[in-house]
């Protein structure tokens, strides 16, 4: 029998000094995308900010889960509606040949229950932030502060802001590899391969109801499978060099139903699973991810402008918009409560544009 590692409040260690660090954190990233909108004359996320799909989706709970798994979200099998924004991690605007973490944010909308955040207790939604990478190579705020004040040295001067738009929040690791702290293993100038084979990950921990775990979406139909790990044509990148991502997920969609599978990675062992350390990798032969629910993607146009201006400009995604179930935990995950309200508010703030959690999925346009 195996042995899950019940969830409680004191599972999640405080770090020394860690309300410090994550208000140098957090101003350091502000003043970093004060730059960026200077630059844009247009708020853009802190991180993630070019988007590059914009879809319409279901997430369809898996009947008969293990008590184990039903938890939260899962305890039900339901099916949901689904906004999903297919990103690049960085902070700025760059061309899609540049290869960077990508991520894939999921709101899920119907769900009932009080949650989280107080300012968004009464909202139907409930969303769940994903990389295409295991872990956060700056696992703890100690280290990711030192990556973003390296980061913001370079900012700071304004003939390396093109190259800093380049570098910054690319991913940690190849933030890390940008201020010299690790090796670039030159795959930045790479494109990275089909960014709908990719599996994505949060990360970090999360509770999971009575437990505790990470997330993952992997592919599961034969036809994203296939494009996992594949290269992306040529003459697709060279055709555009900007924006063949969103042209890759457009074409899919033109006619293409995508599934995949979403799992969670219950912790066993809190020392090989640390919650207050997300650069470690849960060893899967010690708990391998069980699947949980499947996301179905119907053909449609994942990028008309009204959608985009939605998915850009008005919604938000939040590790900490979700059931009480399902809040992050350990300090790489507690230093972004602060730093996505920032940023959101910053940017909804400066577009002149209303924050909006939505009610329905039709509030997605077209
Ligand atoms: C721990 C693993 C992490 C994952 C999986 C993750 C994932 C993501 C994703 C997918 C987005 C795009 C959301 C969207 O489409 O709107 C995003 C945005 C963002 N991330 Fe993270 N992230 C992580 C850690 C962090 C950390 C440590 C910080 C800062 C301390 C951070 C700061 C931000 C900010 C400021 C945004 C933009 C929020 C907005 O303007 O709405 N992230 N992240």
């Amino acid at each position: 029998m195996t042995n899950y590692i019940p969830y409680s409040d004191n599972i999640e260690v405080q770090q020394s000094d860690e309300q410090q660090i994550n208000n140098k954190i957090v101003e350091s990233m502000a003043r970093v995308n004060r730059l960026m909108y200077e630059k844009h004359r247009h708020a853009i996320r802190d991180a993630h900010a070019k988007s590059h799909g914009i879809l319409k989706g279901e997430l369809q709970i898996y009947d008969n889960l293990p008590e184990h798994i039903a938890q939260g979200l899962f305890k039900s099998p339901r099916s949901y509606p689904v906004i999903v924004r297919f990103s690049t991690a960085q902070g700025s605007i760059m061309p899609d040949k540049m290869s960077v973490f990508r991520g894939m944010a999921i709101k899920v909308i119907g769900v009932e229950g009080e949650k989280l955040l107080p300012e968004l207790s009464d909202a139907v939604t409930q969303d769940f932030l994903l990389v295409n990478y295991p872990i956060i190579p700056t696992g703890t705020i100690k280290e990711y502060l030192a990556a973003q004040e390296n980061i913001e040295k370079m900012a700071d001067s304004g003939e390396l802001l093109q190259q800093i738009g380049q570098k910054a929040a690319v991913g940690v690791q190849k933030v890390l590899a940008a201020v010299g702290l690790a090796d670039d293993t030159n795959q930045l100038s790479a494109p990275g391969p089909h960014i709908l084979g990719d599996t994505y990950f949060s990360m970090a921990a999360l509770r999971y109801g009575d437990y505790v775990a990470k997330i993952n979406v992997k592919p599961l139909s034969e036809n994203v499978k296939a494009l996992a790990g594949q290269k992306i044509d040529d003459q697709i990148i060279d055709n555009d060099e900007h924006a063949f991502l969103t042209e890759i997920i457009a074409s899919f969609f033109q006619s293409g139903t995508a599934e995949y599978e979403m799992g969670a990675q219950l912790c066993t062992d809190l020392d090989s699973m640390p919650i207050e350390d997300g650069s470690v990798q849960w060893p899967e032969e010690k708990s391998p991810y069980q699947p949980v629910a499947k996301l179905v993607f119907h053909p449609q146009e994942t990028f008309s402008a009204a959608r985009r201006v939605y998915a850009d400009d008005v919604l938000s995604f939040n590790p900490f918009h979700c059931l009480p179930e399902h809040r992050p935990l350990g300090n790489i995950m507690r230093v972004r409560r602060l730093a996505y309200e920032r940023s959101s508010s910053y940017r909804h703030h400066m577009n002149a544009q209303e924050r909006g959690e939505p009610q329905s999925i039709d509030e997605l346009p077209e």
